[in-house]
């Protein structure tokens, strides 16, 4: 019975990883690139909180290309060292935030 019940919990951790693994590719990223320390999602801190950011963007189709330009060429915001596939996870992750 003992055994049943670990195999249902790993079971279950394992489909959990899968349903979250964007969300967590993006947390993780910002975390690593700094983003977090003048940033959060729910509140502000520095930086406006994401979730202010995505509301502030939504409906408009240009956002993410707006955001990617203005972290990735410094404009408006201090330049991030990140690959552009790392600032479209970034970027994707913040204008999903809620
Ligand atoms: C040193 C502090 C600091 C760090 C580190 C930082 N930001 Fe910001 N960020 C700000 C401030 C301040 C603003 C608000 C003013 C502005 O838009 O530049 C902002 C604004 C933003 C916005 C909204 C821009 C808009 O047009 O409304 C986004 C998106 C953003 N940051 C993403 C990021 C990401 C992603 C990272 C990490 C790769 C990051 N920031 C790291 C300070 C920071």
């Amino acid at each position: 019975m003992k055994t049943m019940l670990l195999v249902l919990a790993a079971a279950g951790s394992m489909v959990m990883a899968g349903g979250v693994g964007a969300a967590d590719a993006g947390a993780d990223l910002a975390k690593a690139k700094g983003c977090l320390n003048c940033h959060a999602v729910a509140e502000k801190k520095v930086g406006p909180a994401y979730k202010d950011v995505a509301a502030k963007y939504k409906g408009n189709k240009d956002a993410a290309a707006t955001l990617t330009a203005k972290l990735k060429d410094g404009k408006g915001h201090m330049k991030i060292a990140a690959s552009d596939a790392e600032l479209k996870t970034l970027v994707q992750w913040a204008l999903s935030a809620k």
